[in-house]
């Protein structure tokens, strides 16, 4: 069995859907959840699932990112993860932890990769006029939100759409389908999802 370790910032919803996933015959466990953050919200989601938490919090490091992720790369060595997923972990992660970490790392991103990588995705995609939005899950690689994908969910643009109703909706397909990819992925599987 695989173990999994899923790194949160917030409320932690895209955690819990992947949590909840790893039962029965899945090919992973989560064996921890960790926060830069210690007001997170999934901290007690995760504890109340009955899988380990820990803090470890940005701040005191200030701009030495390396520095953080020092004490981050020891505390998850700990809890010895096969597999890293990032949701809703909102640190910029440098080229010396995603090497040690590739091709075991992934994250999921609420937007059509290639477009909005970034912040604020569901506003562009509304600014620019698109007519479809939604959320990709890729292999975590030095470049921010790149890296090969391995799925990718959407949904039609409504009209009279803001980006809470498009950020609501698309995080209904996040759930759905973080949980798809690390399946496969967990079993070797690297071939690209596509859904609906
Ligand atoms: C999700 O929409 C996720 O795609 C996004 O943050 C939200 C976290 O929600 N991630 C990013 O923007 C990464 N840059 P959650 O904490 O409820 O899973």
């Amino acid at each position: 069995t695989k173990r999994v370790a899923i790194l949160i910032s917030g409320s932690g919803s895209n955690m819990v859907s992947l949590v909840e996933s790893m039962t029965g015959d899945h090919p992973a466990r989560a064996c921890l959840v960790l926060s830069n953050n210690h007001d997170a919200g999934g901290l007690r989601k995760a504890a109340d699932r009955g899988v380990d938490t820990a803090v470890v919090d940005h701040r005191p490091y200030g701009e030495d990112r390396a520095a953080f992720e020092d004490i981050l790369h020891a505390r998850l060595t700990e809890a010895r993860p096969d597999i890293l997923c990032l949701a809703g972990f909102m640190r910029v992660l440098t080229e010396g932890f995603v090497s040690r970490w590739q091709g075991r790392m992934l994250n999921i991103h609420p937007s059509l990769l290639p477009k909005y990588r970034g912040l604020n995705t569901h506003a562009r995609a509304l600014q620019a006029g698109d007519t479809k939005a939604g959320c990709t899950v890729h292999e975590v690689t030095p470049a921010l939100d790149d890296g090969p994908i391995l799925g990718q969910a959407e949904v039609a643009i409504e009209a009279g759409e803001t980006a809470e109703t498009l950020a609501a909706r698309v995080l209904e397909l996040e759930h759905i389908l973080y949980p798809a990819v690390l399946r496969r992925f967990a079993a070797g599987d690297r071939r690209m999802i596509t859904l609906p």
